[in-house]
This record gives C-alpha cells, structure tokens and sequence, in this order.
C-alpha cells in the first residue's frame, strides 16, 4: 500500500468506528456483532502502529487510554458554570411556577411547558468540540476554573470523540455528568477491598476518583459513562435550536449519549406526576438519580429569566428525599484489615433506612471523621443508597449535650497489641504477623475466587490462627484429620470434607495463585494481567518495576506493590512451601464447547452463588456479562429476576434458566 492508500484506509476505519460507537452507545441499536467490531478496533491499531504519522488524539483507538499525565493543568470556564437551586417538596415547586410565570407576565391559569429531566448523581463535566472534534472537557471546579480532564474524557467510551453530524457546529460547548452504573461501583469496591484499599463511599466519589486519574489508563478501566443534557454555546449552526427539548434532540443527533427519560411536560402539575413516576422507577435504574430537574424550555423565556449569581432562574432540582435516618453511634471500633490498615467502623443504635436494618458505619478513616466532626454518642444521619455499604452523613450539632467524646486511633493494634503506625491518611499496624492480618490472609486465600477451599469458613479460620495451628498460609496444607477434629464443631465428616476440599484445592490456575496470594492493588483481574504476561512464578518473581509498567492496565502503585511481595524474603518462603506441598498450574486452555465465544448474564437468585456458575461458564470459553445489551446471547433467570428480564425480552434475547445453562454446559 502506498502512503496515501494507508492514510485512506485509515480514515475509512476510524469514520467506521465512530458510527458503531454511536450505534451502539447513543442509539443502543448497533449493526455489526462485537468480534466484527473487535476486528475492525484490532485492524485499525495495527495500521496506527505502523504508521505512527497518522496519529490523532480522536482516533477511536483512545479509548484504552494515553500517556500519564504530572498534573491537572486549569481551565478557565469562558461562561461559568451554575449550579440549581433546590426544591424538596411539591410546594416548593408550584412556587418556582408562580414566580415564573409572574416574572414573564403569562397569567397563572396558563399552563407552560417545561422539559423534565433526570438529575444525575454524578461529576458535572464540559466537553468543547471545534469542527465536530473533541478539544478540551473540564471539571466544574469552583464554577469559574476547572481541571483539565481532556485525556481521561476520551477514554469514556460512549463519549463522541468525532460528533455525528455532516455539517456540526463550528464551536459547541456542553454539559453532561459523569457516571458510574451501581454495578460497575460494586465491581470496582469489590476490588478494592479484595486488595486492600478502601472502598468508594457511593458512586458519586467513585466517578468524581476516576476522572481525576493522572493515568488516562486507570481511568478507562472504570468503565464510566457520561450522560448530556445542556447546551452551553453554540456558534455556526445550520438549525436553529428554541427550545431545551430541542436541544436534547439535537445533542442526541450530533452523537451524544442523552437520557431516553427525558420528558416534555405540559404544565407544572404534569412535572409533578412525572417526578413521581421517576422515584418508583429509581431503584432500578443502573445508575444513581437524586431529583429531577425541572426546566423551562422555551429558551426566549429562559433568556428573560436570565441567572442570579449561582443558578438559573429558569430551571430549579427537585430533589428525591435521600435514604437517611438518624441514630445515636454507640461507640466507634477499630477493625483490622488483611493489609493491617486500622479502619473506624461507627457502631450504631440500629435503625431501619429504606428497608434494610443498618448497625454498622464505616468511617473509612481519621480524616474523614475529623472531616466531618464526629464525636461518639452523636446523634448522626446515615445514608444507604442502593447496595451500597451505609455511610454517616454529618452528626447533628445541636444535640450535642455534652456527653459526646472525640475519638482516637489506638497507639496499640487492637488485635495484637502491636504498636500503629501512620502511613499517609492510613493507621496500620506494625506487625507483618498481626493475627489479624494473618486471619484475613487466610479468608482470603482459601475464598472462593482464589484458592476455592469449599467449608473453610471464618469460625475454622479464627481458632486456627489463635490456637497457633497456622502461622502462614501454607500450613493449611499440613493440616490432618485429628487436628481439624479438636476445633470446635468439627466433626469426621467435616474434618474429611475439608481434607478432601484442601487437596482438590492444589490443581489451581496461575492467575488464581496470584491472586490468592493478596498482594496489595492485587485483585482478580489484574491477577489475570500478570499470569497471561509472565507464564511462570519464576518470571514473575523476576519481574521489575519497568516490566510490570509495560503491561496495559497496570500503573506505578500496582507495580510497586508486587515488587515489593515478592522482594521479601518469608513471602518467597510461604511461596516455596506452598509449591512443596503439591500445588500446581492447570493449563488455562479453554475447553472448546457451545457456548464457546457465547455471552451470559445472570438475573435473579441462583442455586449457588453466580460466581459458581461464572466459572464454569469461563472455563468452557463462554463471556459472563453485567448488563443486558442487543448483542447478549443469554440471560439466565434465576427466582425474582431484576429487570433485565425485561430488557432482555424486549432485545429478543434467548432467556434460560439455572437447568438449561447445565444442559448447555453438558453439551
Ligand atoms: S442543568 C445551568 N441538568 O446537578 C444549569 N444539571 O445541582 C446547568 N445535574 O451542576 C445544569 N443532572 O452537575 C442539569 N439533567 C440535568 C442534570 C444536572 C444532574 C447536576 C449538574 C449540576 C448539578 C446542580
């Protein structure tokens, strides 16, 4: 091929790209099946590579993420970004009415349309494009300078890089949230506690620590989403745009993903009902909502109302009423975790919060409860939302009575009497042998999504660890039947079941080992990073800083990390023993079967926990999915199933249940 034949191609394929991608993310209809895009993506990298000249900063192959940045450089808004005002109850509303209507002189017995919105509970974000291409998308910041977060912005998969459009605008300048889905916030929790950091309080902080990566990479391995809904400049465009609905419209033909629950409401009474009908819904949705918000959409009317200082006069949030109560905190704990990071958990007077009983808070750590000034014996407001693990809001000052007292980090580890030693905004304790830390190892370890040792519960975890029975991981693998017997409600059948589970336990895979291992920021996936990269343990332990840098996905604190496992000395040791007692590498092969190359998702209550069937899927080649999308080969229903059951159907995907799947399995 000739240099003007590759640019051609080139271009061909990303203008290709950038359809599917607004096939699939804005208009959730795509035409072609995920390999036939996979193939496309991979042909396209191959080409870039080749030909380094062609690159360009909007090519869809950003997606994956860029070069680290040092810092967020600053972006003066050119046209500050406002805030709302809220309102909380129906009163409020109607009264947002009233003075609307008496502002623009239109008698209080005509009703005026108002566009109906979501309010995402998200990152607000501004995304400029220049002749249909991305430039420049900042956070809000104080309204009037913002962070530049351009290169994190690309990696947001369903966010245009190349808008939609023939002729788009010379200049636009947009606003949207940033989102995570509920379930891509449990995944990433889960991970986080799995390697030893702490979790996200809800999703908003989650997305808010994703987009303020320096490592575009880190941020593309977040999934988020964003969702736009404002038009805030546009200059040379062929339509003319009067109204905010319109406007949603139009985003949505340019590209952008946009709510499909927007709605046009004749009348206040009509926004009313529909904030309403958005609450029922709101448990369902996959993301976060907080209110509606409310807008005038006649943009002539909305340039008459004009702006105060923070917000619009044109627009007002009403806002859905957050899953609180408030109760008294008995006492603030300390729990010590498998990294030996002391946590604060707020002990609380049980209180019942959207239907599920809350006792227990965690504080995440000291600065947090400074932060937030909490004494013990506060009376506090707690939030739930969603799966989410409840959190203190604020303690209610007034009530204080002079009984209330400041909490302190223990000097000594709780668990083993160690000295605590602080590390950044981190207690730990200073004993690499803390019970604790050796107990959670173990939980760990023997979990099913590591070393999978079935009955190895926490009650057997804690007497041999305090009966000094294990002292490393690898003496699991010494343990007999009389020993197991002498615990506490261990009988033969168990001790035998045990036994039998321990041994069945040393046939693993490599990425299952290392991950079992708990190395800190080690969790299943990136696990799966290593074990692919370095065949063997013995290159593994080889590795260096720059080598574990050079895999995609893996950034410096990972890196560090497992440099620093496996240059101690006893973890080399506990590795050895660990080999010495029989455990060894299966061939990750995939069997080939049926549902080789075949996507699932799960709904609804399972038999056995759906990472059971997670991995027998994996191991016979087939894809376990979080969402329903048109591509989905599967949905396995299981007892009371979400709504994806719905979406499923109306996708025209094939639905089984738990009995189908093991047929298909079988086959
Ligand atoms: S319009 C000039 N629409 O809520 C007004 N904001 O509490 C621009 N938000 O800063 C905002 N969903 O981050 C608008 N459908 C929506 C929204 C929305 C969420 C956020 C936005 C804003 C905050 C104000």
């Amino acid at each position: 091929m000739t240099k003007n034949e590759v640019k051609k191609k080139i271009d061909e394929l990303r203008k290709a790209l950038h359809y599917h991608n607004y096939r699939y993310y804005v208009l959730d209809d795509p035409i072609i099946s995920d390999s036939e895009y996979d193939n496309l993506l991979t042909e396209l990298k191959e080409l870039e590579n080749k030909f380094p000249e062609f690159y360009d900063e909007n090519s869809p192959t950003v997606k994956v993420g860029g070069k680290p940045l040092n810092k967020f450089e600053k972006v003066e808004h050119k046209i500050p970004m406002f805030s709302l005002d809220d309102g909380f109850s129906e009163s409020d509303i109607k009264e947002f009415d009233l003075k609307v209507k008496r502002f623009l002189g239109v008698p209080q017995s005509e009703a005026i349309d108002y566009s109906v919105e979501p309010k995402f509970d998200g990152l607000s974000i501004d995304l400029i494009y220049e002749d249909g291409k991305l430039k420049v998308a900042s956070t809000r910041g104080d309204g009037f300078v913002g962070e530049d977060v351009t290169q994190n912005v690309r990696t947001i998969k369903n966010v245009p890089l190349i808008l939609s459009k023939d002729n788009p605008p010379n200049y636009i300048d947009v606003q949207g949230e940033v989102l995570l889905t509920k379930d891509e916030f449990n995944r990433i929790n889960d991970e986080r506690i799995k390697s030893g950091s702490q979790p996200f309080a809800n999703p908003r902080n989650a997305a808010a620590g994703s987009i303020r990566q320096l490592d575009p990479k880190e941020t593309a391995k977040r999934n988020l989403i964003m969702i736009m809904y404002y038009i805030r400049q546009i200059d040379g465009f062929s339509m003319k745009i009067s109204t905010q609905y319109e406007a949603l419209e139009v985003l949505r033909k340019m590209g952008f993903p946009t709510s499909k629950y927007n709605k046009l409401a004749h009348g206040i009474n009509e926004t009313i009902e529909y904030k309403k009908e958005l609450e029922k819904i709101r448990d369902s949705l996959p993301y976060e909502l907080d209110g509606v918000v409310i807008k005038i959409n006649r943009f002539d009317f909305q340039e008459k109302l004009g702006f105060t200082t923070k917000s619009p006069r044109w627009a007002i949030a009403f806002k859905f009423p957050a899953e609180q109560a408030t109760t008294k905190i008995l006492d603030i704990q300390v729990n010590v975790g498998r990294t030996g990071i002391l946590t604060p958990v707020a002990i609380l007077r049980p209180v019942n919060i959207g239907g599920a009983l809350v006792s227990r808070a965690s504080l995440y750590t000291m600065d947090e409860i400074e932060k937030k000034n909490i004494m013990i014996g506060d009376v506090v407001f707690v939030q739930r939302a969603g799966d989410v693990i409840p959190e203190v809001v604020k303690p209610v000052k007034d009530l204080r009575d002079g009984t209330q007292r400041h909490f302190k980090m223990p000097d000594r580890c709780p668990v083993c009497g160690s000295k605590v030693v602080k590390d950044g905004a981190y207690y730990r304790c200073s004993n690499i042998n803390c019970p604790s830390v050796l107990k959670e190892s173990i939980k760990h370890f023997v979990s099913r999504k590591a070393m999978n040792i079935d009955g190895f519960g926490n009650k057997i975890v804690e007497q041999l660890v305090d009966k000094w029975i294990v002292s490393d991981v690898s003496d699991i693998y010494k343990l007999d039947k009389e020993t197991l017997m002498d615990l506490d409600r261990v009988g033969e059948q168990l001790a035998e079941n045990l036994l039998t589970a321990i041994e069945k336990s040393k046939g693993t895979t490599f990425a299952k080992f290392i991950y079992a291992l708990g190395i800190r920021h080690v969790g299943e996936y990136v696990a799966k990073l290593l074990a692919e990269r370095f065949d063997s343990l013995e290159n593994l332990k080889k590795a260096t800083r720059e080598d574990l840098l050079s895999i995609d996905g893996i950034g410096e604190e990972i890196s560090d990390s497992v440099v620093s496992f496996f240059s101690e000395s006893r973890n080399i040791e506990t590795i050895d023993k660990l080999l010495s007692y029989g455990i060894h590498f299966e061939n990750g092969k995939k069997e080939q079967s049926k549902v080789s190359g075949k996507s699932f998702v799960f709904t609804g209550t399972l038999a056995k926990p759906r990472e059971h069937f997670k991995e027998l899927v994996e191991k016979k080649g087939g894809i376990v999915r979080n969402s329903v999308s048109k591509n989905l080969d599967y949905l396995v229903v299981g007892e009371n199933p979400g709504s994806k059951l719905s979406k499923a159907k109306k996708f025209g995907v094939k639905i089984i249940n738990e009995e189908e799947l093991l047929k298909l399995l079988e086959e």
